[in-house]
């Protein structure tokens, strides 16, 4: 009996060795490179999008001498597609495969929809750049799940509110049908009616569709007092360029800033004169984001654009709660401490973070003046996203 229960000693021993081991691997991979899993467009209608919220990641990231919480950044870099069909095993692969410590991404609603339930599940620290799905910080909110952009909710009611405050009364909305769209919509339309507007009708095309005309031969025949759109990246760039070529521009265009963000060069004239609300704008010609302007000008040869920013605003992130942290992605708690008190301080202005982790901030009325989106007043002063179904 002795002899034997020597086995059992002998593999309690092993069990506490193990989980010795186990027990010091936190500590030891806090030393070693934080692995950050960037899942994000690379390729599609939504790829300069991508691109530039990487590039002001790594901008930031280089600001602060290319550590957070102390440790080097590794990157594992994955192309999502905007295809929320493959969402869920991306960020699967990107947690169990590659080991990452923290998720970045993404830029579309159904893709990060999919990535929050993940994190949320697995507990792994998941920073949306851009995607402003209601569910995020709503019913799926999480205290490792935070987002440095917007809700859709929030761009849209802002430029409800701005539409009402300049005069229309009778809008038609259009958009891509999925979360996005209709988020935006919804939250235009809240702000839109409450001041009397009247929506005539919401038209809408699958994403990422591009083929306009039967829509805006529709708008034609409507005859709104003005529209309001949601479209982004090249579908964004499109729809602005067909709307003027359809002869549309005695009807004033508004929408939430994606529709003119990034895009002007490639819209050119079309865009001339297009409102839209959103929570940054060129131009803003603060000292913080004359300088930030100025370093992601200098390191890309390119002007920054509200992606730029969340992404330098996701690594400012980061780099408060590791700081808190001590570099351990696995202490959330002390994480979310850190974030919740934190003000950022963003090239779009300082913001905070909701106790559902999403932006309260400013956003801006902005017009197209030759190749800026030029502030032109404030759309909604330290707007909340109300958070519906967040239980945290
Ligand atoms: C979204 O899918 O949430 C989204 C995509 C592009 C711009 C803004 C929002």
């Amino acid at each position: 009996m002795r002899g034997s229960s020597l086995v059992p000693l002998a593999g309690t021993f092993a069990v506490l060795a193990a989980a010795m081991t186990l027990a010091a691997g936190p500590a030891a991979a806090q030393s070693g490179k934080l692995k950050v899993g960037f899942m994000l467009p690379f390729t599609g209608t939504y790829a300069a999008l991508g691109s530039a919220i990487e590039n002001g990641f790594r901008l930031h990231l280089d600001e602060v001498g290319g550590k957070l919480g102390g440790r080097e950044v590794e990157f594992v870099k994955l192309d999502d597609e905007s295809d929320p069909a493959k969402a869920t095993d991306n960020i699967n692969r990107l947690i169990k495969r590659d080991n990452v410590d923290v998720v970045v991404g993404t830029v579309h609603s159904g893709v990060a929809a999919a990535m929050a339930r993940v994190a949320k599940q697995t507990g792994t620290l998941l920073i949306v750049p851009n995607a402003g799905a209601g569910v995020v910080t709503g019913a799926l909110c999480a205290p490792n799940i935070f987002r440095s952009s917007f809700s859709n909710w929030q761009t849209g009611y802002a430029t409800g509110e701005a539409m009402a405050k300049r005069g229309p009364k009778r809008a038609v909305t259009i958009t891509w049908k999925y979360a996005a769209g209709d988020e935006m919509v919804g939250g235009f339309k809240e702000a839109f009616t409450k001041s009397g507007g009247q929506v005539l009708k919401d038209l809408n095309l699958p994403f990422p569709n591009v083929e306009f005309q039967a829509l805006l031969t529709e708008i034609a025949s409507l005859r709104p007092d003005a529209v309001f759109a949601f479209f982004a990246g090249g579908g964004a760039v499109k729809f602005v360029k067909d709307y003027a070529a359809a002869g549309l521009k005695s009807i004033p265009l508004y929408g939430t800033g994606f529709l003119t963000d990034g895009t002007l060069d490639a819209q050119g004239d079309a865009a001339q004169g297009v409102l839209t609300a959103l929570h940054y704008a060129d131009a803003l010609d603060t000292p913080r984001d004359n300088a930030f302007r100025l370093a992601y000008a200098k390191a890309y040869k390119l002007q920054p654009d509200v992606y730029a920013v969340q992404g330098y605003d996701a690594a400012q992130m980061l780099a408060i709660g590791l700081k808190a942290t001590g570099g351990d992605a696995k202490k959330v708690a002390d994480f979310g401490a850190a974030l919740r008190k934190a003000r950022i301080d963003s090239p779009r202005g300082a913001f905070t973070l909701s106790s559902a982790h999403n932006p309260v901030q400013d956003l801006y009325l902005r017009e197209v003046v030759g190749r800026i989106n030029k502030p032109v007043g404030i759309a909604s002063k330290a707007l909340a996203d109300p958070a519906t179904g967040c239980q945290m």
